[in-house]
């Protein structure tokens, strides 16, 4: 190996370890459902992003196994060239359905729709607004199109509105955008999209949401930008298929000409082969179970509200989520990652999250009950978390 790479790897290595930012990572063994087996004990798992239990489900799983006999493993090309399969086709239309708007187009994954879309539309001509607590896909994506990149304080709407102001009338930029998550995945917290969309009109802002928290969640299963109605007013709604749908993937879903003009100009559309056939129908038969009942979606709803009220009488400091996502926050480093050590030891697994994910110093586990959780698995959670917290002297 290069010298030179040797010690860039050893220093860099060092100094997250010695900062409490070096990440381990754990093995699964087996399914990432309500419990998870880690080095062969079973947990309660606090963790996923698998919101509504899907990616167990068994519906799901006979889809794609279906889907698998009929079109085999792999679709074979990029889009552009024949990897556009049937199956393809009616998932985007099921989405463009599920979403409220006239088209649809899906992508690998999530963080390739951020790169895919952004750069789809916006370019070094233009600015993009982009709130400061954005997913990393967003702001590489923002990077990827070389538009200038302007930061806006999170969710705070004058420090919007002065911004799109002075980006507008400065002249400089053919067009400006405002880029949001929906529901933002480490507070849990939502963006205030009827103010947004006041202010985009105002200043003729393209709006962009990433609802990868929202959609399953938000709007009795149809995500963030529903939940307020304004599926008519949002540019571009941007979602992840691997959270609460339960498998892989992304999408777009817009107007007509939007989705005709990210099929061709979208470079991850034109230059990486497109979603499996099982992963294709399976996200399918999410989408359809999600249009059908709100039952899991409600369940969900049902979970967060215990848990967040278990932690809170706790008296863990809890943000201001608004969903289910329910941050314990610790501050320091060290000290969080230190706590989920110490609930994996007691049977929970909720994983410490810190820089570069969340700021520094708002070290913090992040809960994330599902719907697959049953009331005792939060109860036994919750008297493991009054039990390491009083340990540890985060809570009396
Ligand atoms: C806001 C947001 N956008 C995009 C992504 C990327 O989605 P995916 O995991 O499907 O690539 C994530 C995933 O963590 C996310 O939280």
């Amino acid at each position: 190996m290069s010298q030179k790479l040797e010690q860039y790897l050893q220093s860099n290595l060092e100094y997250l370890k010695d900062n409490g930012l070096y990440n381990e990572i754990d093995v699964v063994e087996g399914a990432n459902g309500p419990e998870i087996t880690v080095a062969g004990k079973s947990l309660i798992n606090l963790s996923s992003n698998n919101y509504l239990g899907l990616a167990t489900d068994e519906k799901l799983k006979a889809a794609a196994i279906e889907a698998i006999k009929s079109h085999g493993v792999g679709a074979g090309a990029v889009r552009t060239i024949n990897g556009t399969l049937d199956l393809h086709v009616e998932l985007e239309n099921k989405l463009a359905e599920f979403k409220g708007t006239e088209a649809a187009v899906a992508f690998q994954s999530g963080f390739n729709c951020n790169m895919a879309a952004i750069q789809g539309v916006m370019n070094k001509e233009d600015a993009i607004l982009s709130d400061e607590l954005n997913h990393a896909s967003i702001i590489d994506g923002c990077r990827l199109s070389r538009a200038k990149i302007i930061r806006v304080n999170h969710s705070d709407m004058d420090d919007l509105r002065a911004k799109a102001k002075e980006a507008v009338e400065s002249g400089l930029y053919k067009k400006v955008m405002y880029i949001t998550d929906g529901v933002f995945s480490m507070d849990g917290d939502v963006a205030k999209l009827p103010e947004i969309v006041e202010i985009a009109k105002e200043f003729d802002l393209i709006t962009y949401v990433d609802d990868a928290h929202g959609s399953g969640v938000m709007g009795k299963g149809a995500g963030t930008v529903k939940h307020f109605g304004l599926e008519k007013e949002i540019d571009l709604q941007m979602g992840t298929l691997s959270k609460a749908i339960g498998v892989v993937g992304g999408y777009v879903a817009g107007s007509q000409d939007l989705i005709d003009y990210l099929k061709v100009a979208a470079r991850p559309f034109l230059f990486s082969t497109s979603l499996t056939p099982g992963d294709t129908k399976a996200i399918t038969e999410a989408v359809k179970t999600l249009m059908a009942s709100t039952e899991l979606h409600d369940k969900l709803w049902e979970n967060g509200d215990y848990l967040k009220a278990g932690l809170k009488d706790l008296g863990f400091e809890i943000g201001k989520s608004e969903t289910p996502i329910t941050p314990c926050i610790i501050g320091d480093e060290k000290k969080a990652q230190e706590f989920s050590k110490r609930l994996k030891e007691e049977g929970v697994y909720a994983k410490s999250i810190v820089f570069p994910t969340v700021p520094k110093g708002t070290g913090r586990v992040r809960n994330m009950p599902t719907a697959a959780h049953t009331k005792e698995m939060l109860d036994k959670a919750l008297e493991i978390y009054a039990k390491v917290g009083r340990e540890m002297g985060i809570i009396n």
